[in-house]
């Protein structure tokens, strides 16, 4: 710990540290727990980082894109275009054919009037892509509702009422190859039952479509597997086993069927701290802030959704204990990383640890205020 303090004093804050070793920790359990071999797409807007992604890569899994930037990222990064999935309500006419040309393994579509726009495109190239429907299965995934995807009220998918009415106009289009289904209900779910629930949901889909003749080769099953935000050591790696048995044995797959999963942040999500220094305290009533140099536009999590984060003081050797609402400079009333947070006593200068800011940390942050945007430094 004194050496990586060392190290971090000497670093301009606020940054942000991967710790490699627990990426590579990660990947090997989820590896270890896939024992059906299920292919697994890393969830690209999780994590951008090219050493990230040339771990990720290296631990053979495929790519979960939601942007023709993203797909070029992801080339660009050493993936290739057959472990490409692409996904997103609003994907533009660029995206569309920039994802053609470059012969993705297949697009996730979300809408009937996407699938034309796809169909007319790829009929002008004279190229067939594999597509696969996303289902919105009307299920509550029991987390946040600002990451909530798979109900009724959200901009994503299509009913399996709909999918089972549009039926004969898919077949009647002659430039898709339809593939499969795909479904994500939400991030940050930690009651696995919720993972079961889907599957209940998934095997009735399914046999309405097989009913209707239609051939699923390929079933996609999303994401969304939380980790545990208050314990980031002890709890360094999510349930890979348990998450992978749910849907061993609640989902009745079709003879030769593949399953894919799309997991961002249980993989990535734990090896990442952004690191940020005090700069001032002060108080208010009964209110003791502390004042550092990271804010919302490093790490908008916990303004966005409320998230908590745990927070470490590196420094501090002090056994009093004292209150604080940890919050950043941003000219904004949510710039608040903690309320009421429970640290030894802080000073100026001391470094902060906030933890778990690996998945949507560094790619959700932004310039506002004319901020400078943090830099990531790796652990090797
Ligand atoms: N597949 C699709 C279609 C998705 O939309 C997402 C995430 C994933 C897979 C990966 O989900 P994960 O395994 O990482 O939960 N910014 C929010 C999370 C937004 C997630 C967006 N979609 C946050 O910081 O909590």
């Amino acid at each position: 710990m004194k050496e990586l303090l060392q190290k971090f004093s000497e670093i301009e804050t606020p940054f942000y540290w991967y710790d490699l070793n627990v990426l590579d920790k990660t990947l090997q359990a989820l590896k270890e727990a896939n024992r059906k071999n299920y292919h697994v797409h890393y969830a690209l807007k999780a994590n951008n980082n090219a050493p990230v992604l040339a771990r990720i890569k290296d631990a053979g899994l495929g790519i979960d894109c939601v942007s023709g930037n993203e797909v070029k990222h992801a080339l660009e990064n050493g993936f290739e275009p057959s472990q490409v999935v692409l996904a997103g309500v609003g994907k533009t006419d660029k995206e569309i054919e920039y994802a053609i040309d470059q012969g993705i393994f297949s697009f996730n579509v979300e809408s009937i009037e996407e699938l034309e726009v796809i169909n007319k495109i790829a009929s002008s190239k004279g190229k067939k892509p594999n597509i696969s429907f996303r289902i919105n299965p009307a299920i509550d995934a029991g987390t946040h509702r600002k990451i909530t995807t798979g109900s009724k009220e959200n901009k994503f998918g299509i009913s399996d009422e709909e999918l089972f009415r549009s039926v004969d106009q898919i077949k009647s289009m002659e430039s898709i190859r339809f593939i499969g289904v795909h479904y994500h209900i939400g991030s940050q779910i930690t009651d696995i039952g919720r993972f079961k629930n889907l599957c209940v949901r998934i095997n009735e889909i399914q046999s309405g479509l097989v009913e209707r003749g239609i051939e699923l080769p390929h079933l996609n099953v999303g994401g969304g597997l939380g980790i545990d935000y208050l314990d980031p050591d002890t709890k360094s790696i999510p349930d890979f086993e348990a998450y992978f048995n749910t849907f061993t044995e609640n989902l009745q797959l079709l003879p030769d069927q593949e399953l894919h999963f799309e997991l961002g942040r249980s993989i990535v999500g734990q090896c990442g701290s952004l690191i940020t220094k005090v700069l001032y305290q002060k108080e208010s009533g009964a209110t003791k802030f502390l004042i550092v140099d990271a804010g919302m536009t490093d790490l908008m999590r916990p303004a966005l959704y409320d998230a908590e984060h745990m927070a470490q003081n590196l420094s501090s050797e002090s056994s009093n204990m004292v209150t604080y609402d940890l919050v950043g400079p941003v000219c904004e009333s949510s710039d608040i990383f903690n309320k009421g947070i429970v640290l030894p006593e802080s000073k100026r200068g001391d470094l902060i640890a906030i933890r778990s800011a690996g998945a949507y940390g560094e790619t959700m942050k932004n310039a506002y205020n004319l901020r400078e945007l943090a830099k990531a430094y790796y652990s090797e």
